[in-house]
């Protein structure tokens, strides 16, 4: 259904018939969402068209701004606010993934090659910076310095664990803790900023819009979860990236982190030989993961980040925001993109 109850449209506003359908309530709002992406960015610098197609800044997920909009309306009305922000911190998003293909070699996102492979790492640094310090020049323009900070916090809080994670590269003694917490990070964080700031805008009290943002911390690790068990047992064709990166850069993701504690000294000694090797096969991590259960492991622990979340949700007065926050929690966990 529609925000104003009519029949369901069918969109191609996001890939996927699912998402597609959680996203019809907001569908003009992404629009208006895109158009400030497109209107914003400077056409005069060198390339920048062609930059920005290799980003595909437009054909994510989407998840933030949609979080964001989806949040405001659990809480009220969207207006011009809700547009912008949600567009700011879509650049911020943008900009952190070029930076990590460069860190992670990445030569494929949101299926299209990425800048670091089509062009080079100067290139990527640099359209980065660009993207990040425009999504302030952005929000700036927004009334609320509440928001605006959130933004700030939060921004420097990914870097912060995205540091973590480089710092942790090839280091296999990584706990479950130490990895939530690097993901709550680098990549929670800013779902919890979009929660947090469209109940904000929407006027919700300061306690009402924390427990969004906690909702946000709780979707996006689950989100994260899943996103390093595809990167292990995903499609590259359906998820539209490179894969496998987590292995050949010597990342400790959940369920390697849960197999090595699953398995006796002897046979986790061969584990970590194979794991801080320069080339680690993935066909024999594979097993090992099988043997010990450990990406159904992965998926359980991210059911219950959802779980909590949803839990959340529940409470919410029913309505499109609230029903369409449940259905985001469904589609975290159901994703093959
Ligand atoms: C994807 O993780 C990357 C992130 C969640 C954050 C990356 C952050 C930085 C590189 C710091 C710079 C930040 C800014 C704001 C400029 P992943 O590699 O696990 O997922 P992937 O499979 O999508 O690449
Ligand atoms: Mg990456």
């Amino acid at each position: 259904m529609s925000r104003t109850g009519e029949p369901a449209v069918k969109t191609d506003c996001s890939k996927g018939r699912f998402l597609a359908s959680i996203y019809n309530p907001i569908q003009a709002d992404l629009v208006e969402v895109d158009r400030i992406l497109i209107e914003q960015l400077d056409r005069n610098i060198p390339w920048m068209e062609r930059l920005l197609n290799h980003t595909n800044i437009t054909g994510g997920k989407r998840m933030r701004p949609a979080l964001l909009l989806f949040s405001g309306l659990a809480c009220g009305e969207l207006g011009v606010a809700h547009h912008q922000v949600a567009a700011a911190l879509e650049m911020i998003h943008t900009a952190s993934l070029v930076h990590d293909d460069v860190l992670d070699h990445a030569e494929q996102r949101r299926h299209v090659a990425t800048v670091n492979s089509e062009w080079d790492n100067k290139t990527s640094v640099l359209l980065g910076d660009y993207l990040f310090t425009h999504a302030f020049h952005l929000a700036s323009q927004v009334d609320s310095l509440t928001a605006i900070r959130r933004l700030a916090v939060a921004s420097n809080r990914v870097c912060g664990g995205e540091m973590k994670q480089n710092a942790w590269s090839g280091n296999f003694k990584m706990t479950e803790s130490d990895y939530l917490q690097m993901v709550s990070d680098k990549t929670a964080e800013l779902c919890s900023c979009a929660c947090f700031c469209g109940a904000h805008l929407s006027a919700a009290e300061e306690s009402l819009a924390e427990g969004f943002s906690q909702f946000g911390q709780n979707l996006g690790v689950a989100f994260q979860i899943v996103d390093d068990i595809l990167d292990l047992v995903g499609d590259a064709e359906t998820v539209g990236k490179t894969l496998g990166t987590d292995l050949k850069n010597r990342k400790p993701t959940l369920p390697v982190i849960h197999s090595l504690s699953q398995v006796d000294a002897k046979l986790r000694e061969a584990m970590l030989a194979e794991l801080e090797s320069d080339n680690p096969g993935q066909e024999q991590v594979m097993e090992w993961l099988e043997s010990t259960g450990s990406v159904a492991y992965a998926r359980g622990r991210a059911r219950q980040c959802a779980q909590s979340a949803l839990d959340f949700a529940a409470e919410l007065p029913a309505g499109v925001g609230a029903d369409s926050l449940k259905l985001m929690a469904q589609f975290v966990l159901e994703r093959t993109f």
